[in-house]
């Protein structure tokens, strides 16, 4: 991908080495991300935010990493108030809103949807989420967190051992990383899912024709057995037909502190993109795992914001300027945390 000016819709686009220059980019975002420095380096800039679909953590952390960079939000969340739902065409829309933005982030309920967003824009479009699709600043935020629970277990990502479980057949987050681990050396790929939630199977070849080893299986304590990294992920209960056809897997992967004590070797890292389904009844990855040291799911949330910062840095061309528009801070910003 070369980053200026370009849209960003799927996994396919990036190289290594782009994720390189991102992830580099990124870990030079921290002062800022921590509020201890801020620049100004996007003022003026304004970020066309527009989220069709239920988001807290991409949406807002979208629209802080813009902010960060000293840029301006404007934010659309309901088709029902845009022109869209008098029939305008994500074509006209996008020719519009492109008018009024430098970039444009868009989450939306169908996939490909993002994609013809685009081919109306004037101005480079991230792709936040399209349908059950793909969801490429997630996969990016992942990896940057498996890098770096990795390096501090003083390991790489090379010979990476990862589970991805749960409903892996509408999970766009676990299609895009997937897609993701096809840049590096073979890895090892659990697939934990029930047979009706399995990996497209375009995906599962993908990894297999890179050389990866892939394992499918249905079984939690099989799955999770031997891996550096559990991905766990939600029943995306908006896919199914019916609440009540959801219901049927909420609840079969069930990740607690004894299930991980039993099976898990110690220090494997457990993620999830969140929001995790805290229902009775679901709980796929349950609060008990809360004070285990390994559940690395808020320092993934926290990176959104290093991640999607440097993207807007690199895709509007300041990453190199950034800190020759910055200064400290003088309020406090201890974090507690
Ligand atoms: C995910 C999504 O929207 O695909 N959430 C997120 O962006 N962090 C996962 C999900 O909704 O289950």
């Amino acid at each position: 991908v070369k980053f200026p000016g370009s849209h960003i819709l799927s996994i396919d686009q990036f190289e290594r080495g782009d994720v390189e220059r991102l992830f580099e980019v990124a870990d030079r975002m921290r002062p800022y991300a921590h509020r201890q420095r801020i620049t100004r380096v996007l003022e003026g800039a304004i970020l066309g935010s527009m989220f069709f679909e239920p988001s807290t953590r991409t949406r807002i952390s979208f629209g802080s990493a813009f902010n960060l960079l000293g840029g301006e939000v404007r934010d659309t969340t309901r088709i029902e108030t845009t022109a869209i739902a008098k029939g305008e065409s994500l074509f006209d829309t996008a020719r519009v809103l492109s008018g009024y933005s430098d970039v444009i982030a868009m989450r939306h309920p169908e996939e490909g949807s993002v994609r013809e967003f685009a081919q109306g824009s004037r101005v480079p479009v991230i792709n936040g989420g399209d349908g059950s699709n793909e969801h490429p600043t997630q996969a990016l935020l992942d990896l940057y967190t498996i890098r770096s629970e990795l390096m501090s277990r003083g390991r790489g990502l090379d010979g990476l051992r990862i589970a991805m479980v749960g409903d892996l057949r509408y999970g766009r987050t676990v299609h895009s990383l997937s897609r993701l681990l096809l840049l590096y050396q073979p890895v090892h790929v659990h697939l934990v899912a029930p047979p009706e939630l399995r990996m497209p199977a375009e995906i599962t070849e993908a990894l297999r024709s890179a050389g990866h080893e892939v394992i499918e299986t249905e079984a939690l304590e099989q799955g999770i057995a031997g891996v550096d990294i559990v991905y766990s992920t939600r029943i995306q209960e908006e896919r199914f037909a019916s609440r009540e056809e959801a219901d049927l897997y909420r609840g079969r992967l069930r990740l607690n502190q004894s299930v991980y004590t039993a099976n898990c070797e110690p220090n494997t890292v457990i993620m999830h993109p969140l929001p995790r389904d805290s229902r009775a009844g679901a709980q796929e990855l349950d609060v008990d795992l809360n004070d285990n040291p390994n559940l690395a799911i808020f320092r993934q949330s926290d990176n959104g914001v290093l991640v999607r910062m440097a993207l807007f840095a690199l895709i509007l061309d300041v990453a190199d300027q950034v800190d020759t528009h910055a200064r400290d801070v003088n309020w406090f910003t201890e974090r507690r945390f």
